[in-house]
Order: C-alpha cells, then structure tokens, then sequence
C-alpha cells in the first residue's frame, strides 16, 4: 500500500499523527525519510516533528531492517534494457511488491548510477551488479539470503 493510501485513513488532525506514524510502519515495516516527509505535509507539522515522534517510540523503525535492500535502476537507459521486467520478476518470485519492506527484502527503484552501458543495473546492499536479467537477478538475491528454493 501507498504510504498516500495509508495517510488518507486518518483525519489530518494532530492527534492522528502518532495512529498514522504506527500505520505507516506496520505497512512498510519502518518510516523511511520519504514517509517523513509526506507525513508532515500532510498534518501540517515540520519533518523535525514527525522525525521525533517516530523515534520516539521502540516499535516504530526509523531505520530500515530488511535484511535485503534490493534496488533496480530505472532510469531511461536500464529502463529500455527491461529493467520492468526485472522488478515484476522478483516481485512474483519473492512474493513482494516493489515499494514495500518486511525483514527479509526492501524493494525499490533507484536513479541512474553511471553504469548505463552495461545495463539493466542492480544494487543490492549497496553492490552494483551489471547486465542484469531476471534469472540472473532472482538468483543473486537468493545467493545472498542464502536461500535454496
Ligand atoms: S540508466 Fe541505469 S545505470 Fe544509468
């Protein structure tokens, strides 16, 4: 779900700030800088105050716990080499939805990171990987959960 989609079930009202902090997390499996933002915009209220209340509280990750950041570039070049197919294949083999965190896999997009000719580009925590294809992509991430399906 759509941190917007999440937000639009509470009242912009401030007593609803902290009830939507805890609705975005449960959602995303922690409130990332973006979320933040758009929490704020919608209350009305600053980032700095957003930012507090989440930290605040024990159960509510500011930091994201996935075991495996999973980024696919799509940016214009990656995006002609099928960098789409590649999200749609780790997101039906994985069960995930790109966008979304849980502790074993964050899935997202990512800009361009200057390796344009050798895509479709990957980075997973944090490493490139290059000439990418959806097998190839699927058995990566799979190599690093040490995962045997
Ligand atoms: S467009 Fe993907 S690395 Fe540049």
């Amino acid at each position: 779900m759509t941190i917007q989609k999440v937000l639009l079930r509470y009242e912009p009202e401030k007593k609803n700030i902290l009830p939507a902090i805890k609705a975005v997390n449960e959602d995303s499996g922690w409130v990332s800088e973006e979320a933040v933002g758009k929490i704020a915009r919608y209350f009305g209220v600053s980032e700095a105050h957003v930012f507090g209340v989440a930290s605040f509280y024990d159960e509510i990750n500011t930091k994201n716990l996935a075991q495996l950041i999973i980024e696919v570039c799509d940016s214009a070049n990656c995006q002609t080499k099928n960098a789409d197919k590649i999200i749609k294949s780790v997101e039906s083999f994985f069960r995930i939805k790109e966008g979304d965190s849980n502790r074993k896999f964050s899935l997202k997009r990512m800009s361009c990171v200057g390796r344009c000719l050798e895509g479709p580009v990957i980075r997973l925590n944090g490493t490139i990987y290059t000439k990418t294809t959806s097998d190839k992509a699927i058995k990566l991430i799979q190599e690093y959960l040490g995962l045997d399906y």
